[in-house]
């Protein structure tokens, strides 16, 4: 199954409480399935709070497993099937588990934004790489906003004052992100086999996360092929790229919002306001006070 390229709205869904977790029936309503989803030792999860980049590091490890062998596949599959959404469940239109169980490829490159609580046992059973992607929270948020006024599957974004608190309380999608980053942190203490990587690294130096990412991978790339890659990633290249930049699914109106819509740093600067600023600041410090996580909200 995949999805329709005919352009769709559907009502707006809203959130419950999931054990814990804000979340709605589209990632929640094929659970027990995906609980049983059967991993295997080369698989590759890639893990992130909504709007942290997975798209862009999926893109990255897609072209550095397949950008040479399977050309063809740059241009025909998009990057939502390369690297299936495993959690995602729309009745007769796509179920990412299904998608990820059928992929033809090795490793099978699968993308999830559970907290670390709920990724199905057999991933850790099975030692697979799993890759967590972190944003600053001010940038995640401007950036998960605007995806919620586009996206008509999420629910109704509302005015900014209102997400901005809604996001401070952690009654988003996917629940708190400060929970999210910080029990994904903390497994890595217990988890050698995860890689905790930045956005805004990705932003300062692309070929060097990428080299570390080869590293954790077990990949040694030629020069050559690592340079296709660092230029095929750039923001303005995906944008372009139907294949990695959605514009193929129903559901968004880029009318009102791109998918690959600033990718930059920094951009909370142009939607907070000094209070607001103030106020995320105070409750960050409190919220975070435990954790040795550190984000750069500016570069
Ligand atoms: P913005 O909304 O701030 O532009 P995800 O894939 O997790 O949904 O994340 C989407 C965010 O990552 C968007 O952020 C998008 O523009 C950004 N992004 C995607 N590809 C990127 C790239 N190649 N370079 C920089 N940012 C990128």
């Amino acid at each position: 199954m995949s999805l329709n390229p005919e352009k769709v709205t559907v009502p707006r869904p809203e959130l419950f409480d999931f054990h814990g977790v804000w979340m709605a029936p589209n990632f929640t309503d094929n659970w027990e399935n995906v609980q049983k989803f059967e991993a295997r030792p080369d698989d590759i999860l890639i893990a992130t709070y909504p709007k942290a980049g997975t798209t862009w590091v999926s893109y990255i490890l897609d072209l550095l497993y397949f950008g040479q062998t399977s050309p063809e596949r740059q241009t025909s599959i998009p990057i939502y099937e390369r690297v299936p959404f495993m959690e995602l469940f729309i009745p007769g239109k796509v179920s990412g588990k299904d998608l990820a169980d059928n992929l033809p490829t090795t490793p099978r490159l699968i993308k999830t934004h559970f907290p670390v609580q709920f990724v199905p046992k057999t991933f850790w059973e099975q030692n697979c790489r799993i890759i967590y992607v972190a944003r600053n929270g001010k940038d995640n948020m401007v950036s998960y906003f605007h995806f919620d006024t586009m996206n008509s599957t999420q629910p109704e974004a509302g005015t900014w004052n209102n997400y901005f608190q809604r996001f401070i309380q952690g009654k988003m999608m996917y629940g708190s992100w400060y929970d999210h980053v910080r029990s994904w942190w903390k497994k890595k203490e217990t988890y050698p086999n995860l890689h905790y990587m930045f956005y805004e690294d990705l932003i300062e130096d692309t070929q060097q996360e990428i080299d570390k990412l080869c590293s954790f991978l077990g990949l040694s790339p030629s020069a050559e092929i690592t340079e296709m890659v660092v230029s095929g990633v750039q923001f303005d290249k995906m944008k372009n790229n139907q294949m990695a930049n959605y514009s193929n699914v129903p559901f968004m109106d880029f009318n009102i919002s791109h998918f690959m819509r600033k990718g930059k740093v920094g951009d909370w600067k142009n939607h907070f306001t000094v209070a607001q600023n103030e106020e995320f600041d105070d409750d960050y410090k409190k919220k975070m006070k435990d954790s040795t996580l550190q984000f750069r909200n500016e570069i």
